[in-house]
């Protein structure tokens, strides 16, 4: 019985397989103090062997049963130990942090070339007044440029503004009169800000797109300081060796009005849906200020001049990324936009 209760509390107090194997080993062993029981009891009288015999057995059986127990209790703690520990060697997880999204970081770049050469940024209003965006302008009520941007008006049911008054902007021009009604020459400013038109969705088109639209108005500005200012800001975003060729157009705003256009950077030139086949995308519209605008924000058209011009943002993130398709910019498709 005494070894048996010193057993068992020796391995109660164990805390490792090799302490255990001495346990064994001290009492069951060759020479462990069990053994030496089983040899005398040959020194016992002949009628108390079974008895001692079947003790000294249960003792046996007793002390490997805990063994057993115990190896297979610490077996199972050290693998639950080894299950959290940390392996320091393997490599680390990278924490998802999330980043600006490309048209912000386009958007950005643009403000910043623009400031280097001396623009200053301005916000408007989304919600404009018709005044701003067309009259001021140069496109009265009945002027068929309207038909060229489809707008959407405001309810103004149950208000004191007359019908067609408040729209949502269609064109960041609109902060033209805004921004010189305020400012006297010399003015060079940006404004980057939303847009929306009723319009077809497609691979180039949004129904709420963004525009960076800019513009300078100072003594002696020529056709020759337009070109030259967006040559320099296209190829400082787009890239020294860019391929840009300028058009004539017409926008009621400006006189003469100048379509910029590059390569287009999803076909190489060679003509895809992106640039309709083209090869040639339209990045730019932009011309001189029209004198009926210097007129209506009360500058004097014979001593100013200045010109204008528009960039859509989505256009130059798809162009300059070679996205075939600007409806992937408002896709939330974590696999497009880790790519940034
Ligand atoms: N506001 C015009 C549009 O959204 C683009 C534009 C054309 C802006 C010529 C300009 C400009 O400043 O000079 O369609």
């Amino acid at each position: 019985m005494q070894i048996k209760n010193s057993a068992l509390s020796m391995i109660i107090d164990a805390s490792d397989q090799e302490e255990l194997e001495e346990i064994k080993l001290q009492f069951l062993g060759k020479s462990g103090k069990l053994t030496q029981t089983f040899k005398e009891i040959t020194k016992t009288p002949i009628e108390r062997r079974p008895e001692i015999g079947s003790l000294a057995n249960e003792v046996k059986r007793v002390i490997e049963e805990n063994i057993e127990n115990k190896l297979s209790a610490l077996n199972s703690r050290l693998s639950s130990q080894r299950k959290q520990n940390i392996d320091v060697t393997s490599p680390g997880i990278k924490p998802e942090i999330g980043h600006l999204h490309p048209m912000t970081q386009v958007l950005y770049e643009v403000v910043d070339v623009f400031k280097s050469i001396g623009f200053q940024a301005a916000d408007g209003p989304e919600i404009e007044k018709d005044h701003y965006n067309f009259e001021v302008l140069n496109i009265p009520k009945d002027h068929p440029a309207r038909d060229t941007q489809q707008t959407l008006y405001l309810d103004t049911r149950g208000s004191k503004v007359n019908p067609g008054e408040i729209i949502l902007r269609t064109q960041t021009s609109a902060m033209q009169g805004r921004v010189m009604e305020k400012t006297k020459p010399p003015v060079r400013v940006i404004v980057p800000g939303k847009n929306f038109r009723y319009e077809q969705l497609d691979a180039s088109h949004g129904f709420e797109f963004w525009q960076v639209e800019g513009f300078m108005v100072d003594t002696n500005v020529r056709l020759t300081d337009l070109f030259g200012t967006i040559d320099y800001v296209l190829r400082k975003l787009m890239g020294q060796n860019i391929k840009l060729k300028f058009a004539t157009t017409n926008f009621p705003f400006v006189e003469p009005g100048v379509d910029t256009y590059i390569e287009c950077t999803a076909c190489k030139g060679k003509g895809c849906g992106f640039c309709k086949n083209s090869g040639w995308s339209e990045i730019m519209p932009a011309g001189m200020i029209h004198p009926n605008v210097l007129k209506a924000v009360g500058y004097d058209a014979q001593k100013v001049s200045g010109f204008a011009f528009a960039i859509g943002v989505s256009r130059l993130v798809t162009l300059r990324y070679q996205m075939d398709d600007l409806r992937l910019l408002t896709n939330p498709d974590m696999r497009i936009l880790e790519q940034f």
